[in-house]
């Protein structure tokens, strides 16, 4: 178990398109810090839209009201000593960088995660068919196709998700997390 008298919570933001593995590592995140011990919530873009933001669009005011929810809500649980795994595709980088700004004016780590993979990667996938829908025209403003998406300048971490496996998207990540002392070597 961890010592909750020294450990500090945090956000790890993970930001990338649709498809990208976002929701996959951050639910083996989860898994791994619940197992050392760690208070861990997870705040997913899919459910967050079903709870938090429910009747939000995809318009880019409406994906900055609901970054900007996620970035709240993982800010106040963080500085309670959770560990917050975020998985949105948070599309702007503006809106990004309000929510770190908030959390550095906090005292709060915040550590950005981009889950890179070519839209030819994520088209070949399709895991959930919107790639083909949105390529035909059928999606409108379908983020990486007929949205924008803007990369992370300076990411703390930047996986390629298109390449590596899991483990070693997850390895990398690990391995900041430690560098930066937020979490132990075990
Ligand atoms: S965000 O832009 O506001 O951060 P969020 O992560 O909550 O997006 O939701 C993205 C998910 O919504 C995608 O994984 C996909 O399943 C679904 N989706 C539906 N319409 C769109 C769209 N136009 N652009 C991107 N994702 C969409």
């Amino acid at each position: 178990m961890i010592d909750s008298s020294t450990h500090q919570g945090f956000t790890l933001w993970l930001t990338g398109l649709s498809g990208s593995g976002k929701s996959t590592l951050t639910s083996a995140l989860a898994d791994i810090f619940r197992d050392r011990g760690y208070p861990v919530e997870l705040l997913d873009g899919d459910e967050v839209r079903t709870h938090l933001s429910k009747g939000l669009t995809f318009s880019k005011e409406d994906r900055d009201i609901n970054v900007r929810r996620i970035g709240y809500v993982a800010r106040l649980l963080a500085r309670n000593g959770v560990v917050v795994l975020t998985a949105a595709i948070s599309p702007y980088r503006a809106v990004r960088g309000e929510v770190r700004a908030e959390h550095d004016a906090n005292g709060v780590p915040f550590v950005e995660v981009y889950a890179e993979a070519s839209l030819e990667a994520l088209s070949e996938r399709d895991v959930k068919g919107l790639y083909k829908k949105a390529l035909a025209g059928e999606i409108p403003h379908f983020t990486g196709v007929s949205d924008p998406y803007e990369a992370p300048v300076s990411p703390e971490v930047a996986v390629r998700t298109d390449r590596d496996t899991i483990a070693e998207s997850l390895s990398q990540i690990l391995g900041e997390l430690e560098r930066r002392g937020l979490i132990g070597c075990n």
